[in-house]
C-alpha cells in the first residue's frame, strides 16, 4: 500500500508543469495563452479566453473598472493536459499597477515563460518581473513574438536579454528572415526547418518540421533561397562562435534562458514551447518552510500534505459573493473532504469544497497532487501566506509584501458606516488588494498601493461589496518602510521620537510613513540600529 501511494505520488507529481507567463502589456501574453490552450485541446476556438474575460467583466461591478481600463486585474489558473502531462498555467495581470498580485502568483510556479515583442525588445514590466523570478532562481523559457513584423535583429534581441536582464540567452531556434520575408525558423538542435505560413492561424497545427542534413545540405538553398541560406549559415556560424549553447543545468538554476522565435497570433512556435515545457521545465520543486526546529526543505514527494495560499480573489462568481483562496499544493496528495491543520489560527479544518480551474470552467476536485492549484471557498479564515498541512506545523516562506509607492487617506461619506469600512479594508488587505496602515497617533486609515489603479478598484469594491461610499483625501506621504530592530532600547526610543510618522499595517507590523524618500533617507542614516525594509514577508 505504502509503495502504491509513493509510486502514484511520483508519477503524478512528476508529470505536473506549473508555470506563469511574464511579459510587458501588449507583447502577446493573452494571445499566447489562448494558443497554448488551443494546442493543449483545452479550448476549441481561438477567442475563447478573450471572450470569457469580456463576459466576466460584464457581470461584476468592480470588474467594470477593469473593463473600462481595458486591462486585466485578476489572475486565473488554467489546467489542461498535454502529452500526458498536466499543465497548470497561472495567468497574471500584465498591468504594472497590479504587479503585487503578479509577484505573489510567481511564488506559486515552478517555472516561467517570458514573452518579448520582437519589435520592442525587453520592456520595463518584463524587467521588474524578471527581478522577482531571480529572487527564487525560477527557470525561464523565452518566446520572442511577432516575427511576422519587421522587428529588431535577432542578435540584438539576444544581447538585450543578456544585458538588460542579466541572464544568458541560448537560442533553440533561429529566425529565417522577419516581417514580410519571414520564412520560418531553423531548429538548432534537430537541424530542421519549420516553415511559417501566415494562414497557420486557421490550421491550428503547423506542418511538421523538415529535417535537413546540416546547413551545408544543398536542399537548404532550394528551400529558402540562396541569400537566406547564406545568411542563415553565417548567423549560425557566428552563434556557434560567440553565443551560449543550451545548458539544462544552467536553465534549471535560472541562469540561462532557452530562446524560441515565433508568432503567437499565427500559431507559429507555440508547439515547440509546449514540447519544451514538458521535456525540460521542472516538475514541482522543493520549497523552504519554517518548522518547529527552524527551517527545512519540503520535498514534493513527501506523503504528508502541505499547501500554501498565495492569492485570494473575491467575486469570481458575483452571484455567490464568494472569495476563493488559491492554494498551491507543495507536497502530498489532496483528497476531497480531508482534514488539515490551519496552523495560524490553531484549528483543524475540513476541505470539502475545493475546486479546480479548467480552461473554461471550474469544477469540484476529488484529488490533486503537488504542483496543482486548488481553490478553497473562503469566509475570512484564509489569508495570503497561510499554510495548511496534515501533520507538523509548517509555514512556507517567500511571499512578499512590497513597500507601497502611492498613498491615500480614506474618508467616509457617511460616518455611521465606519464599522463596515474597517471590515471592508481588513478583508481587502487580507486579499492583498491594498495595504492598510493605521497611524499610531490617530484613527484614520491610510491606504498604500504599488500602482494607483488599485485605489479605484478599492473604492468600487467598497461600494459594491460593503455598501460603503468612501472618498480619498490627499495625504502627504510618498514613501514607506517596515521597521525592525534587535536592539529593543533603540526601537523604543525610535518609536517615541518618530511617533507621528509611525503606523501599523494589516498584520500589525510597524512601518514608517514619510513625506519623501529624501526625508526617509535622512532618518535611515540617523538610526543605524534600526532596519528599514522595502519588502515584508507575509505572516
Ligand atoms: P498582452 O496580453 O500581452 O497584453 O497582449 P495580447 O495578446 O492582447 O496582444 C497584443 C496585440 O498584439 C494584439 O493586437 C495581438 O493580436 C497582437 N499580437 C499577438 N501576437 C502577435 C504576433 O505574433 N504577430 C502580430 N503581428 N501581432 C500579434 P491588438 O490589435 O491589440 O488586438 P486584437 O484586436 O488583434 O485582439
Amino acid at each position: 500500500m505504502q509503495t502504491n501511494i509513493s509510486s502514484a505520488m511520483s508519477r503524478e507529481a512528476l508529470r505536473r508543469r506549473t508555470f506563469g507567463i511574464i511579459s510587458h502589456p501588449d507583447a502577446g501574453k493573452t494571445t499566447l495563452t489562448e494558443k497554448l490552450l488551443l494546442f493543449g485541446g483545452a479550448i476549441q476556438m481561438a477567442g475563447a479566453v478573450k471572450a470569457k474575460k469580456a463576459q466576466r467583466h460584464a457581470t461584476s461591478d468592480w470588474m467594470e473598472v477593469e473593463r473600462e481600463r481595458g486591462i486585466s486585474v485578476s489572475s486565473s489558473v488554467m489546467k489542461f493536459t498535454y502529452a500526458d502531462h498536466i499543465i497548470n498555467l497561472l495567468d497574471t495581470p500584465g498591468h504594472q499597477d497590479f504587479s503585487e498580485d503578479t509577484y505573489r502568483v510567481l511564488t506559486a510556479v515552478d517555472s516561467a515563460l517570458m514573452v518579448i515583442d520582437s519589435v520592442k525588445g525587453v520592456e520595463t514590466q518584463t524587467r521588474k518581473l524578471m527581478e522577482v523570478c531571480r529572487m527564487r532562481d525560477t527557470p525561464i523559457l523565452t518566446f520572442i513574438n511577432k516575427l511576422d513584423r519587421e522587428g529588431r535583429d535577432a542578435f540584438d534581441l539576444l544581447s538585450d536579454i543578456e544585458q538588460t536582464l542579466g541572464i544568458q540567452a541560448a537560442p533553440m531556434t533561429w529566425p529565417i528572415g522577419m516581417g514580410k520575408s519571414f520564412q520560418g525558423v531553423y531548429d538548432i538542435e534537430r537541424q530542421a526547418i519549420r516553415f511559417f505560413a501566415e494562414d497557420g492561424k486557421k490550421t491550428a497545427r503547423p506542418k511538421e518540421a523538415l529535417v535537413i542534413n546540416g546547413l551545408n545540405d544543398p536542399q537548404l538553398a532550394e528551400l529558402i533561397g540562396e541569400d537566406a541560406a547564406e545568411q542563415l549559415r553565417t548567423e549560425i556560424d557566428l552563434l556557434e562562435g560567440a553565443g551560449f549553447p543550451f545548458d539544462k543545468e544552467l536553465y534549471l538554476k535560472g541562469k540561462q534562458t532557452p530562446v524560441f522565435f515565433g508568432s503567437a497570433v499565427n500559431n507559429f512556435g507555440v508547439q515547440e514551447l509546449l514540447d519544451t515545457l514538458v521535456r525540460l521545465a521542472p516538475g514541482p520543486i522543493p520549497r523552504v518552510a519554517e518548522c518547529a526546529t527552524g527551517e527545512r526543505v519540503v520535498n514534493p514527494l513527501e506523503e504528508d500534505f502541505s499547501g500554501v495560499v498565495f492569492k485570494i480573489q473575491a467575486n469570481m462568481d458575483p452571484a455567490h459573493r464568494d472569495r476563493i483562496a488559491f492554494m498551491r499544493i507543495c507536497s502530498g496528495r489532496f483528497e476531497r473532504g480531508m482534514k488539515v491543520k490551519h496552523h495560524r489560527i490553531g484549528k483543524e479544518v475540513q476541505l470539502s469544497r475545493a475546486i479546480t480551474f479548467m480552461a473554461q470552467d471550474r469544477e469540484g476536485v476529488e484529488d490533486a497532487w503537488p504542483g496543482d492549484i486548488i481553490g478553497l471557498h473562503n469566509h475570512g479564515t484564509l489569508k495570503i501566506g497561510d499554510t495548511l498541512t496534515t501533520s507538523e506545523p509548517l509555514k512556507f516562506t517567500g511571499i512578499p509584501n512590497f513597500s507601497p509607492e502611492h498613498f491615500r487617506r480614506v474618508q467616509l461619506a457617511d460616518p455611521l458606516r465606519s464599522k463596515q469600512l474597517a471590515k471592508g479594508l481588513k478583508q481587502l488587505a487580507e486579499e492583498g488588494a491594498i495595504q492598510v496602515f493605521r497611524p499610531i497617533t490617530d484613527s484614520s486609515h491610510i491606504l498604500g498601493a504599488v500602482g494607483v489603479l488599485q485605489f479605484d478598484v478599492i473604492i468600487a469594491r467598497l461600494k459594491a461589496e460593503y455598501g460603503v461610499i468612501a472618498l480619498y483625501e490627499p495625504c502627504p506621504i510618498s514613501a514607506a518602510r517596515w521597521i525592525t530592530s534587535s536592539d529593543r532600547a533603540a526601537l523604543e526610543s525610535f518609536k517615541s521620537d518618530q511617533q507621528s510618522n509611525l503606523a501599523y499595517d494589516g498584520d500589525d507590523c510597524l512601518a514608517i510613513l514619510s513625506s519623501s524618500e529624501w526625508r526617509l533617507s535622512r532618518i535611515i542614516e540617523e538610526w543605524p540600529q534600526i532596519t528599514f525594509h522595502t519588502t515584508r514577508e507575509i505572516r
